[in-house]
């Protein structure tokens, strides 16, 4: 199968980079294509809902790095989200990206899968409820099927998140996609 992980954080050895590092050895090791779009050092605009996408067929307005992202969006079969939470959401990074989904909208509906990876400092689920809330949103709206999710809470930095179970959670789900 072909793999899209999706990022949302700036640091590069940060807890989410671990977990997709983890998470990509392990769907390498069961045999598929992964490609992966750290948001974060990419030039992608804020969606500004100008419906030129939908209401002319030059696309979107902005020609940015999601030209380089949609072929893979189009393709994958197993989109991988991993971001921080940030004040109860994923950061602005991924969910940039997220909004630019609207151009491609009616391709992405059906025939996908999701994958949802998140890290957050508090040690309950509280902070990451919206998010959770957001992406099954999301996967029901798109009709994705929701293959798993690694929610690592009381995980601020890397030392924090070394100490939990949550690196091999990752590197459990990619191997199992
Ligand atoms: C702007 C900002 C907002 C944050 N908001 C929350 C929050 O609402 N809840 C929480 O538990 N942690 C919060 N955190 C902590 C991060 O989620 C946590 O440090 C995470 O491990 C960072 O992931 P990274 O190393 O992959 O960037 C916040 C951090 C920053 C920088």
């Amino acid at each position: 199968m072909k793999i899209l992980v999706i990022t949302g954080s700036a640091h590069k050895k940060g807890t989410t980079a671990m977990l997709t590092e983890k998470f990509i050895l392990g769907a390498k090791e069961a045999g598929h294509e992964v490609c992966r779009f750290d948001a974060a050092f990419k030039n992608v605009h804020p969606c500004i809902a100008c419906e030129k996408c939908h209401n002319t067929d030059t696309g979107c307005a902005f020609k940015d790095d999601m030209e380089k992202l949609n072929p893979d969006l189009l393709t994958a079969d197993v989109i991988v989200f991993v971001s921080p939470i940030y004040y109860y959401g994923m950061n602005a990074q991924i969910r940039t990206v997220i909004d630019r989904f609207y151009a491609n909208d009616s391709s992405l509906h059906g025939n996908k899968k999701a994958v949802l990876m998140l890290t957050m400092a508090d040690n309950t689920m509280e902070s990451a409820e919206g998010a959770i809330a957001s992406f099954k949103g999301m996967a029901k709206y798109l009709d994705w099927d929701i293959l798993g999710m690694v929610i690592g809470v009381d995980c601020g930095d890397i030392s924090a998140l070394e100490k939990t179970c949550y690196p091999e959670q990752a590197y459990e789900l990619g191997k199992n996609i």
